[in-house]
């Protein structure tokens, strides 16, 4: 009895096995589409800015070989910064090499789809504007501006009024920095004007306490 009930796990074993891709290739529920849904479909969705959606396999199964190419030549995410001579971007959306990488290997390896289970959420995308809250002002075009569908346009200049007496953001921005400053928070050009043991901070670091302080006199604006 108990030869059999082996034999019968054996048998399951490979009756399992041969359904499932190879342990080495990602499928697309589990390894594709985490990267997918969280890094193109802000754009590839309905009513977006890109020409097709990739919001499930049946999207994304068809442009397999097309965005092996544009992941691998990093045309697609857009992300104009240069990784090598530029700050970590805090709304970077480039693809890591690992990321890309597991595109390759899925589109490489015949594209599976995976198990349903391993399909994560769609990420919940803002609809409307996505600054996460309303515009304290929208300025219309002054006149009406008709981009044509083909070449190529040189940089075009509209004025427009602003709808307000006093320059109210410009006015606070300004007051943080100077604040910022002058409570002991800069960067290291400023900081060996005063003393060689001023203490400074990174790029980075001010632009958080700028970003920090801005908040707090904002919220108590
Ligand atoms: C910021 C918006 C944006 C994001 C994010 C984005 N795309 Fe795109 N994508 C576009 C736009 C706009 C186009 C059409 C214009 C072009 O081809 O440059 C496009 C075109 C493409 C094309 C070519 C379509 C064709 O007709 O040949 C592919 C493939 C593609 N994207 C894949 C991806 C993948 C994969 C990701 C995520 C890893 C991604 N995109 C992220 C905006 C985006």
């Amino acid at each position: 009895m108990k030869r059999v009930a082996c034999l019968l796990a054996g048998l399951l074993a490979v009756a399992a096995s041969a359904h499932a891709a190879p342990a080495s290739v990602p499928t697309f529920t589990k390894d594709v589409a985490p990267i997918v849904f969280n890094n193109c479909a802000a754009c590839h969705r309905a009513g977006e800015v890109a020409p097709m959606t990739l919001t499930s396999y049946e999207d994304v199964r068809p442009w397999a070989k097309v965005i092996k190419n544009k992941v691998v030549s990093r045309e697609m995410p857009p992300w104009g910064a240069d990784p090598a001579h530029s700050l970590k971007m805090r709304n970077d959306r480039s693809l890591s090499q690992a990321q890309i990488d597991t595109i390759v290997a899925w589109v490489d390896g015949g594209a599976p789809k995976g198990s349903d289970a391993d399909l994560p959420p769609m990420p919940k995308f803002a609809e409307g504007w996505t600054f996460g809250r309303e515009p304290d002002a929208i300025l219309e075009m002054p006149v009406d501006f008709t981009i044509p569908a083909e070449g190529e346009l040189g940089v075009q200049m509209f004025y427009s009024k602003v709808p307000w007496s006093e320059d109210k953001f410009a006015e606070t921005l300004e007051k943080v920095c100077v604040s910022t400053v002058e409570s002991g928070q800069m960067t290291k050009d400023l900081a060996i004007l005063i003393s060689k043991d001023q203490p400074w901070l990174t790029t980075e670091g001010f632009l958080d306490a700028l970003d920090e302080n801005l908040q707090k006199r904002m919220a108590s604006a």
